[in-house]
């Protein structure tokens, strides 16, 4: 379905063609000054060059063109903007149109792409903490947001499981507990399937182990030789490792769940490992790498680069594969499996040289498709109130599962105050409100913006948050709950919309037209705070409308179920656009 900006060029080029000025100067955008219009063309000010007259003269010619125009009325004031309103039938029509829309006015992709979009990015044996939530988060709303438009979407939580971090646990495990099969040198031996640790073992062994290797020269010694030995394919280690996997992805999942964040793809690093040897020798048959201090670089700085771009480093003197490596094996394996035709990291922006040097590296070397697009997201951090990257009260890293105990508790508090949930829905509410709190705080701000997490604003329920969103459509939906079945029911039909017959009214809908728009712009800027900026202005015009009007009193039986209608619609918006955001919402709050 077309957007309603796009009705109006066209109805407006046809104007310009017919007082005989060209139609490229037809440009209309939406109004800086919506008290005298919805959209405005300032092309007669750029015509009066071209045709030698003064601008005023020009939109008065154009606008004489329009005014049998069902779609608009429109009007020329100095020194020559045209204002346009649409017209209240039109406005009515493409609100119909759009509720019988399967997309609900969504634009679809002329040409669907495949995309695979690398978000999440937790390690294995580390639990989450804040500093995944908001790849998390972002990641997740990229990922439903370019499926909306129509793409085939595949989204990867690309596990780190391959690094020193698993040596590091074999061998503090070795140490408390030698008698275990996976260190025996027994090729044949036998390995029990109940893993030898749970989860919260596993996520005390690691800290340990990490700490002792500071400190401990033998040991860190001995982790590597682990590390090493794993990745040689030594079987009681690789059955350890997998136990290891099994464990903390059980873990993962079920906190990436409580998060609504799901991925088709639980791809690994260690996954494209066995690329990396034919990678290394291409690169240097082709001459594309060469030898620097003992390392293997890639050169992929440019003349035309601003900034100096250093060589990404292959593999290090002693060796090693390193973090960029592995990025470009597992370009290589998407290439070889999917055929993307974007691939897009949900990564801190901090890594953004590191995601520069592996997709010129790739570039050079041909391993992706010329058309295929590389996108980096690259997102800022997440701060305390005192501005400093968020810590837990005595300094530590606050874990995620903590961080949203503490906001789904203070929620619990509000809602059970409010008494408008029952006391036993008053957990899985404050549960729903909290993970809106949580997301609309971090995705209402642009992704690559530092921001400063603060609880109590998050978690209001007035001003620009998640729960006043949430209240707002709850509020809908207590409305529609209450009107009469057969009001209910008749409502239900786009035909039901009547005509605007308050400034409140109007204003509701002409936003309601926008969110094609709006939807268009996210997924072009992969930028999903745009949406949370509609659905707040939306949700204002609608506790607007719905202070000034009387909705299921109104005696005037057509205009009631108008009003509903258009409660039907403002729900179906808002709650389309949160399920982009990745969170939805309660029956009552
Ligand atoms: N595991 C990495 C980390 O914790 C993030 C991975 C990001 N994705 C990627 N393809 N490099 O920093």
């Amino acid at each position: 379905m077309d957007k309603i900006i796009a009705r109006i060029s066209e109805e407006l080029e046809k104007a310009f063609a017919a007082a005989g000025y060209d139609r490229k100067y037809a440009v209309v955008r939406n109004s800086d000054r919506p008290d005298l219009g919805d959209f405005q063309c300032n092309g007669a000010m750029a015509a009066a060059k071209e045709y030698h007259k003064a601008p005023i003269m020009i939109a008065e010619d154009v606008i004489a063109k329009t005014a049998e125009s069902t779609v608009f009325q429109s009007e020329a004031v100095k020194p020559g903007f045209i204002n346009i309103r649409v017209a209240p039938e039109a406005l009515v029509s493409y609100l119909r149109e759009m509720e019988e829309d399967e997309h609900l006015s969504v634009p679809q992709e002329e040409h669907p792409k495949k995309i695979v979009i690398d978000y999440g990015g937790p390690n294995v044996a580390k639990p989450l903490h804040v500093g995944h939530l908001r790849s998390a988060v972002i990641g997740e709303s990229v990922k439903r947001l370019v499926r909306a438009v129509g793409n085939e979407v595949l989204g990867d939580v690309h596990l780190g499981d391959w690094g020193l971090q698993i040596g590091l646990i074999i061998t503090e495990l070795q140490e408390r507990r030698p008698e275990l099969p996976y260190f025996s040198e027994d090729e044949n031996a036998a390995y029990p399937e109940e893993a030898p640790f749970t989860i919260s073992e596993l996520e005390e062994i690691y800290p340990t182990a990490s700490a002792k290797s500071k400190e401990d020269e033998a040991f860190r010694d001995r982790a590597m030789q682990a590390t090493h030995e794993l990745q040689e394919g030594r079987p009681g280690y690789r059955a350890l490792w997998k136990k290891i996997m099994e464990v903390s992805v059980a873990d993962l999942k079920r906190n990436y769940h409580r998060l609504s964040v799901d991925f088709d793809l639980w791809k690994a690093e260690s996954d494209v490992q066995e690329y990396i040897p034919q990678i290394v020798a291409d690169l240097k048959d082709r001459e594309l790498a060469h030898e620097d201090q003992g390392a293997l670089v890639v050169d992929v700085s440019d003349e035309s680069d601003k900034k100096q771009i250093p060589p990404c480093i292959i593999l290090k003197s002693d060796g090693a594969a390193l973090y960029a490596t592995t990025d470009i094996a597992t370009i290589y394996e998407r290439e070889k499996l999917f055929k993307p035709d974007q691939i897009i990291y949900v990564v801190d922006k901090r890594q953004s040289m590191h995601f520069v040097q592996v997709f010129r590296t790739v570039r050079k070397a041909g391993y992706i498709n010329e058309s295929t697009e590389l996108t980096h997201v690259g997102f800022g951090t997440m701060n305390g109130k005192d501005g400093k990257p968020f810590k837990t009260r005595d300094g530590g890293v606050m874990r995620l599962e903590n961080l949203l105990n503490d906001i789904e508790k203070e929620m619990q508090v509000k809602i059970s105050d409010n008494r408008n949930v029952k006391e036993e829905d008053a957990a899985e509410t404050a549960k729903i409100v909290s993970l809106a709190a949580l997301k609309y705080g971090d995705l209402s701000n642009q992704a690559s913006k530092d921001y400063i997490f603060d609880v109590d604003k998050f978690t209001s329920f007035e001003g620009n948050t998640g729960p006043y969103i949430l209240y707002t459509i709850v509020r809908i939906k207590s409305i529609l709950e209450r009107a009469e079945a057969k009001d209910r029911e008749a409502a239900e039909k786009a035909a039901a919309l009547l005509e605007t017959n308050t400034a409140e009214q109007r204003a509701l809908m002409l936003s309601l037209t926008q969110f094609g728009s709006v939807i268009e712009d996210a997924y072009r800027d992969l930028a999903p705070h745009k949406i949370c900026a509609y659905i707040f202005e939306l949700s204002n015009e609608f506790n607007r409308f719905y202070h000034e009007t009387k909705i299921l009193s109104e005696a005037d039986e057509a205009m009631r179920r108008s009003y509903l209608n258009l409660l039907v619609l403002t729900g179906n918006v808002l709650e389309k656009c949160i399920d982009i955001l990745g969170f939805s919402s309660p029956e009552h709050m």
